[in-house]
C-alpha cells in the first residue's frame, strides 16, 4: 500500500515541467566557484551606476521615501518616460494611461504576453535570442513561433521567413533590435515592411527596445512611431543596460490604453509597484544621466571593435554588431559544438563566453561574447581565445 502521505498527484504543472531550463544558468553554475575567470558571459555592465544615480537612492531613503507608489509608478518618472520616448522614439505616449513603470523589462514582457495571449495563440519571435522569450510565451499558454535568423542576412529579420510564419492564430510579434545575442539591427525598410505585415494581419507588435541606446550606428526611431503602428504596439524599454542599473530592478512598458490597462490589471496582482527608490534613481537617470549614458556607450564602442577585429585575428569569423554589448563569433571552423567549445575554454583558460545554443538551436555554432568588461580583460580573453583556437588546429 502507498504511504498516504506520498504526494499522488503530480505536483508541478506540465507546461512548467516541459520547459527546458535557461541554457544561461546551466552554464554558470560551472563558472560559479571557478577562480580566475575572465568572463565574457553575463549581459551585465561592468560599470557602477553613475554616481549621481546611486546618490538620488541614497537620498529617497534619507527623506523617508520607503512608501508604495502608484500601481503604474510615480507620475514624474511616468512623465519623464513619456518625454524621453517621445524625443527619442519619435512616439508620444500620455504619462496618465499609456505609461506603466515595472520591475525591469523582465516584468514588462511577461505582463505583456500574459495581457495579450489566449492559450494557443501564437507569437513569432526571433531566435536566437534572449533566452526568456520561448518561456515567456510558454508560461502564457501561448505557442511560441520561431524565424530563425541567419549570418547570411547578419541575423537581421528576414521578412519571407516572417510572412510564412503567420497563421488566423498569431496574435503578436516579439522584436528585440539591436539584438540580445547577435547585436543585430534593423533598417528603415524593415520596419516599414514589418508594420505594413502587422496592420494586414491585426498582429500587435511588442518591441523590447532595451538596447537601443547602445546603437553605434545610425540611430531610428521606434516601429511604434509608423503610420498605424502606435494603437498596435507595445514599447519596452527599461534602465538596466544603457544606464548600468541592472539591480535596480526599473522597466517600462508605453503602449495604447486598453492594453496598457489590461497589463497594470496583472501588475498591480503580483507586484504593486516597482520600488520607490529605484524609480527616483530612474528619474535622475532620464533627467540628468545623458551624458553618463554616453560616455559608456563610447567606451563600448571601442571595446566592440576591438573584441571584433581580436575574434576575426584569430580565425573565427566575427560580424560587427550595430548594437547592443555582444558578440556572436562563429566557431564551426574549431570543429566543437559551441558548448563543448565553452566547457573547454572554460576549463583550460579560464574564459567564460555562453554557448550560441542556448538562444535558440540556430545559435549552435557560435557563441556570446559581452563586451561589457575592461579593455584589459577583453584584450587578455582574447589572447587566451587565440591560444585556445591555435591549440585545436594542431
Ligand atoms: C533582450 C532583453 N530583454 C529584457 C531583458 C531584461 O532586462 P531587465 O534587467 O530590465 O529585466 C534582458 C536582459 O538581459 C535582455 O537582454
Amino acid at each position: 500500500m502507498k504511504d498516504s502521505k506520498s504526494p499522488r498527484k503530480p505536483r508541478t504543472a506540465d507546461h512548467i515541467n516541459n520547459m527546458p531550463k535557461s541554457g544561461i544558468r546551466d552554464f554558470f553554475e560551472l563558472v560559479i566557484g571557478c577562480d580566475d575567470v575572465i568572463s565574457l558571459g553575463v549581459g551585465e555592465p561592468d560599470f557602477v551606476t553613475p554616481w549621481t544615480i546611486r546618490e538620488s537612492a541614497i537620498y529617497s531613503l534619507e527623506r523617508g521615501h520607503t512608501s508604495y507608489t502608484s500601481n503604474k509608478g510615480l507620475f514624474s518618472l511616468r512623465k519623464e518616460i513619456s518625454k524621453y520616448v517621445s524625443e527619442n522614439y519619435g512616439v508620444q505616449y500620455d504619462p496618465d494611461n499609456e505609461c506603466l513603470v515595472t520591475v525591469g523589462v523582465s516584468e514588462a514582457l511577461d505582463i505583456a504576453i500574459r495581457a495579450i495571449v489566449n492559450p494557443g495563440d501564437e507569437v513569432i519571435y526571433c531566435e536566437p535570442c534572449f533566452v526568456s522569450y520561448a518561456a515567456e510565451i510558454a508560461m502564457a499558454h501561448g505557442v511560441p513561433v520561431a524565424i530563425e535568423n541567419s549570418e547570411d542576412n547578419e541575423f537581421s529579420l528576414d521578412i519571407g521567413k516572417l510572412k510564412s510564419k503567420i497563421t488566423p492564430k498569431t496574435k503578436a510579434l516579439l522584436l528585440n533590435f539591436p539584438c540580445n545575442p547577435t547585436g543585430a539591427t534593423l533598417n528603415m525598410q524593415q520596419m516599414e515592411e514589418i508594420a505594413e505585415i502587422a496592420i494586414e494581419n491585426d498582429i500587435i507588435v511588442i518591441t523590447d527596445e532595451i538596447y537601443t541606446e547602445l546603437t553605434y550606428e545610425e540611430r531610428l526611431p521606434s516601429i511604434a512611431s509608423l503610420p498605424g503602428m502606435k494603437e498596435r504596439t507595445i514599447f519596452l524599454h527599461g534602465f538596466s543596460k544603457a544606464y548600468a542599473m541592472t539591480g535596480f530592478r526599473v522597466g517600462y512598458a508605453c503602449g495604447p490604453e486598453d492594453l496598457i490597462d489590461a497589463m497594470n490589471k496583472i501588475h498591480q496582482y503580483i507586484i504593486m509597484c516597482a520600488s520607490i527608490n529605484a524609480q527616483e534613481a530612474a528619474l535622475e537617470a532620464l533627467k540628468n544621466g545623458r551624458q553618463a549614458m554616453i560616455k559608456m556607450r563610447d567606451e563600448y564602442r571601442e571595446r566592440r571593435n576591438l573584441i571584433v577585429k581580436g575574434f576575426n585575428d584569430v580565425g573565427l569569423k566575427c560580424l560587427k554588431p550595430k548594437g547592443s554589448f555582444y558578440v556572436f563569433p562563429n566557431i564551426t571552423s574549431t570543429g566543437l559544438s559551441s558548448t563543448e567549445f565553452a566547457k573547454r575554454l572554460l576549463e583550460e583558460e579560464k574564459v567564460a563566453v555562453v554557448p550560441g545554443n542556448a538562444f535558440g538551436e540556430c545559435g549552435e555554432g557560435y557563441v556570446r561574447a559581452c563586451y561589457a568588461a575592461s579593455t584589459s580583460q577583453i584584450m587578455e580573453a582574447l589572447d587566451k581565445i587565440g591560444e585556445f583556437v591555435k591549440r585545436l588546429s594542431k
